[in-house]
């Protein structure tokens, strides 16, 4: 069997138990990424007919947008288990040839982080991936021998932040490329209702919309701003959440009108004031807040960009007019040009 440590559900981010009851099962339930999921239904619908595994697919984007819930539907649709790990859990090619061998015909391997995936155990993935066998090297020097080892067929499913480090090799042997985007309001909504019914929360429209509208495009923030709300309907409002009841809560928890939290300002008021108004680099930038360099370009960089409020230049980040209007502080117009351009420095 493999290492416990490598495949269990431990090693997922620590989640209270209401957080997996409601997580959709199937397509049919899951809220949003139309694209993404009319491609599954689908891939999945013809690897079925033809009595196929279903091809790899990588599942990229911001976090807490639903890729693991998302990779554990596909299991479900095509009616196998799912195995999951993460690419820093995999340390050497021991460990990935345990896992594989280990396998039934049909099953899913979920990969989290998959970026992160170290190169010598990457290299055991392509034969893996593309002819469903693994070379394994035994002993060492002049006696050193590879053993070929087939597996059953599977389907790897990737889930990455940052799809741009990837090496191509990998990238390019994943058939089925999925890229979810931030949610806009009204699926936010649906899904924030969806989760009030399921753990028995009384919550009105109005009420929904305002935790979606504050819930940065991300089903994970919704669901854990609503339960917070919750607890403060329960205390302060009988229970019952409304739209003012929602406001006066993410006031409290200090989240704006935009959903930006405290970290958020945080980083703006950085770049205004220590850095007056940027540009700044990452690493200077996430040094000065206290912060790791990764969280800020995972979780908090692609919101601020996304709203507006910053910019990346060739010479680092730089907050925008709308950053100003937004903390409301002052805005003077640089005199000279920042040589503005977006790229996806992923
Ligand atoms: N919970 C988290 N993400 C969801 C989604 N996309 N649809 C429904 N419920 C969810």
């Amino acid at each position: 069997m493999p290492d416990n440590r490598l495949i269990s559900p431990e090693w997922m981010e620590q989640e209270d138990h209401t957080e997996s009851s409601i997580r959709p099962l199937h397509l049919n339930d899951y809220i949003g990424q139309d694209k993404v999921k009319e491609n599954i239904r689908i891939f999945v619908l013809a690897a079925k007919e033809r009595d196929e595994s279903l091809d790899h697919v990588l599942l990229s984007g911001p976090p807490g947008l639903g890729k693991t819930t998302l990779a554990s539907i596909v299991a479900n649709e095509i009616g196998k288990p799912i195995r999951k790990t993460s690419g820093p859990a995999i340390e050497r090619p021991g460990d990935l040839a345990a896992i594989l061998t280990n396998l039934e015909p049909g099953e899913v391997l979920f990969i989290d982080e998959i970026h992160r995936l170290n190169r010598t155990v990457e290299e055991i993935m392509y034969p893996a991936m593309e002819d469903y066998v693994i070379d394994i090297v035994i002993g060492k020097g002049p006696a050193a021998r590879t053993l070929r080892l087939d597996l059953p067929p599977f389907t790897l499913i990737g889930a990455t932040t940052r799809p741009g480090l990837l090496s191509s090799p990998l990238r390019d042997r994943f058939g089925i490329n999925c890229r979810l985007d931030y949610y806009d309001e009204e699926d936010l909504r649906q899904i924030i209702i969806r989760a009030a019914g399921i753990l028995n929360i009384s919550i009105d429209r109005d009420g929904a919309a305002e935790i979606a509208r504050r819930s940065r495009g991300t089903p994970r923030v919704a669901n854990r701003l609503l339960k917070r709300v919750r607890d403060y309907a329960m205390v302060k409002a009988d229970d019952r959440i409304s739209k003012k009841v929602a406001d006066q809560a993410l006031q409290m928890l200090e989240i704006d009108a935009w959903g930006l939290d405290m970290m958020d300002r945080m980083i703006l008021d950085a770049i205004i004031h220590k850095f007056n108004g940027g540009p700044v680099g990452l690493e200077t930038l996430a040094a000065s807040i206290s912060e790791e360099h990764d969280t800020l370009t995972d979780v908090y960089e692609p919101y601020l960009l996304k709203m507006g409020l910053i910019q990346k230049t060739p010479r680092g980040r730089v907050a925008t007019e709308r950053a100003y209007q937004h903390l409301g502080i002052s805005y003077s117009r640089p005199a000279e040009s920042n040589n503005l351009f977006s790229w996806n420095e992923q």
